[in-house]
C-alpha cells in the first residue's frame, strides 16, 4: 500500500541515511562490554535493579535503569549441572519482575507477571542448571510494563557452559574474541534518549526507533584480534528486526541458536533476527583490517519492504571490528559442534498438537479498545485464567499461525525444534534448538517436550515477543504437571 504518510516516512528515511553517514566516521565510540559474574566463583550473585544515568553520547546523561550498572545488567555465566543462586533488590522505586527467557526451570523461579517484585524487597530464586550451552537472557516481564522496563534498560545475558561447550576448541575469551551483543533501536534528543512512550500507530507496529545500540554503546568499535571471532548477538529491541551482513559482503557462520549449538557450523551472507531470537556467528578476521557488521532495519510490513525495494531501508552499522595482530585470539571454526537428534513430520502423529493464532485489531482509530486489541485465539491475556494444561514430559507440536505482519512468538521453560516454518521446511541455519521463532500467516510448527513444572499460581507464559503486543495482550499461560 503506498500512501502520502509512507512517502513521507521514505523521504525521512533518505535524510537519516545521509545524515548517519556524515557523522558516524568521527564519533566513534569503544564498546562497552557488559561485566561478566561467574557462578563457579560466587556463592551467590547478588544484582541491584536502579535508575540510572547513562552516557549514551560522551558528556550527555539519559535516565535509564540497570542492574548493577547505568544501563543492562552483567553476564552471568552458568554451568551446566550446578546449581545457580541469584538474588535480584529492587532498587528502581517501582514494581517489576525479572524472567530468565529461555532459561529450562520451574515455573516458581521463571520470573512472569505473578513473581512480582516490589520496591525495596528483593526476590531470591535458586535452580539447577539443566540445559545445553547457549545463551539465554533475563528481563523484566510485569503486566503492561515490560516494554517500557526493558526500554529504559533492564535487560542482560546469560551464557550457558556445558562439557561440549568448554571442549570445543571456539574463541572463549570473553569480549576479546567472545564478544556479547545486545542490540537495541533507540531515538535520541540532543544526545538524550527519549523516555518510553507509543502512539496508537507504534503500539499498532512495536517502537521501532531511529538510532542502534549496542551493549549502550551507540557508534560503537571494538578492538579484536586479527583471527577468529564469535559474536553472541542477542536482538533486544522491543519491536524491531534487522538483517545483518558484513561490510564486505564476506559469508560468516551460524554455530548457534537460542537454546545451544547447531551440529555444524553453517555459512551464511547475512541473519535476520527478532526480538528475542539470540544467534551466535563466527568471523573469520585473518586478513581484515576493518569491517562494520552492518544491520538494516526492517519494516513492520513486509509490504513496504517490497516497496522500498530492501536497498532503500535505513542501514546502520552496529560495530565497527578493527583488528590488532597484538591481541591474542585463540579459537578456531570446529568442523562439528553438537549432536541434536531431529524430530520429524511423523512424530507429529505422537504429539499432543495445539493451534496458536495471534490477531490483531486495526479498526479503532477512535477510542482505543485496548482490551481486545491484541490476542490469541480470540482473547487478551488474563492473569487470572489459565489457557493450556500441559504433561511434563509429553511430546507437544505447536501450529501457529498469525496476521497483518510478522510476530515472534516465544515460549517459556522450554527449547523447540522448527518441524515447518510458515508453511516450509526450516531452513538449514535454523535446524536447532529455539524458544523464539518468526510466525506468519502459513502455520509454524514447532516440537518439544516439557520437562519442569509450572502451576497454577507461576504459570508459564506464550506470547508474541514484540513487546508492545506482549503489553497490549498477545500473550496466554499455560500450566505443566
Ligand atoms: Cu523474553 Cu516471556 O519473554
Ligand atoms: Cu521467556
Ligand atoms: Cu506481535
Amino acid at each position: 500500500m503506498l500512501n502520502f504518510k509512507k512517502i513521507l516516512i521514505f523521504i525521512f528515511l533518505l535524510q537519516l541515511i545521509s545524515s548517519c553517514n556524515s557523522e558516524s566516521e568521527s564519533n566513534k565510540n569503544l564498546l562497552r562490554i557488559p561485566s561478566l559474574i561467574d557462578t563457579m566463583n560466587e556463592e551467590k550473585i547478588l544484582l541491584e535493579l536502579r535508575k540510572g544515568k547513562h552516557e549514551f553520547y560522551p558528556g550527555v546523561k539519559s535516565d535509564t535503569m540497570g542492574i548493577n550498572s547505568s544501563y543492562l545488567g552483567p553476564t552471568i555465566k552458568l554451568h551446566k549441572e550446578t546449581i545457580a543462586k541469584i538474588q535480584f533488590t529492587n532498587s528502581l522505586g517501582e514494581s517489576t519482575t525479572i524472567h530468565g527467557h529461555g532459561l529450562h526451570v520451574n515455573g516458581k523461579v521463571d520470573g512472569g507477571p505473578q513473581q512480582v517484585i516490589r520496591p525495596e524487597t528483593t526476590w531470591q530464586i535458586e535452580f539447577p542448571v539443566a540445559q545445553e550451552a547457549g545463551m539465554s537472557w533475563y528481563h523484566p516481564h510485569l503486566m503492561g510494563k515490560t516494554a517500557q522496563h526493558v526500554h529504559a534498560g533492564l535487560a542482560g545475558i546469560y551464557l550457558i557452559e556445558d562439557e561440549n561447550s568448554k571442549s570445543l576448541q571456539l574463541p572463549k575469551t570473553y569480549g576479546v574474541n567472545d564478544i556479547p551483543l545486545v542490540i537495541q533501536d533507540r531515538s535520541f534528543l540532543n544526545g538524550k534518549m527519549k523516555p518510553y512512550s507509543v502512539t496508537h500507530e507504534e503500539m499498532m507496529e512495536g517502537l521501532r526507533e531511529d538510532t542502534l545500540v549496542v551493549n549502550g554503546t551507540v557508534n560503537a568499535y571494538h578492538e579484536v584480534p586479527q583471527s577468529w571471532i564469535r559474536l553472541r548477538l542477542l536482538n533486544g529491541s522491543n519491536a524491531r528486526f534487522y538483517r545483518f551482513y558484513l561490510s564486505n559482503q564476506a559469508s560468516f557462520y551460524k554455530i548457534a541458536t537460542e537454546g545451544g549449538f547447531l551440529n555444524k557450523p553453517v555459512a551464511i551472507q547475512d541473519i535476520t533476527m527478532a526480538p528475542g531470537e539470540r544467534n551466535e556467528v563466527m568471523l573469520d578476521l585473518s586478513n581484515i583490517e576493518t569491517v562494520h557488521l552492518m544491520a538494516e532495519f526492517l519494516p513492520a510490513d513486509p509490504d513496504d519492504q517490497q516497496f522500498f525495494m530492501n536497498w532503500l531501508n535505513h542501514k546502520a552499522s552496529v560495530l565497527e571490528l578493527r583488528t590488532d595482530k597484538s591481541i591474542v585470539g585463540n579459537g578456531v571454526l570446529p568442523e562439528h559442534l553438537n549432536t541434536i537428534k531431529f524430530y520429524s513430520g511423523s512424530d507429529k502423529s505422537k504429539a499432543v498438537v495445539r493451534k496458536f493464532s495471534l490477531e490483531m485489531d486495526d479498526d479503532s482509530e477512535q477510542v482505543m479498545d485496548m482490551h481486545n486489541m491484541f490476542t490469541i485465539n480470540g482473547q487478551s491475556m488474563d492473569t487470572n485464567r489459565i489457557d493450556e494444561r500441559v504433561k511434563k514430559g509429553e511430546l507437544e507440536v505447536w501450529s501457529i499461525t498469525a496476521e497483518m505482519m510478522p510476530h515472534p512468538f516465544h515460549i517459556h521453560g522450554v527449547s523447540f525444534q522448527i518441524l515447518t516454518h510458515q508453511g516450509e521446511p526450516p531452513a538449514e541455519a535454523d535446524r536447532g534448538w529455539k524458544d523464539t521463532v518468526v510466525v506468519g500467516e502459513q502455520p509454524t510448527e514447532v516440537i518439544m517436550k516439557f520437562n519442569h513444572e509450572a502451576d497454577d499460581d507461576t504459570p508459564y507464559m506464550y506470547h508474541c515477543h514484540i513487546l508492545e503486543h506482549e503489553d497490549g495482550g498477545m500473550m496466554g499461560q499455560f500450566t505443566v504437571q
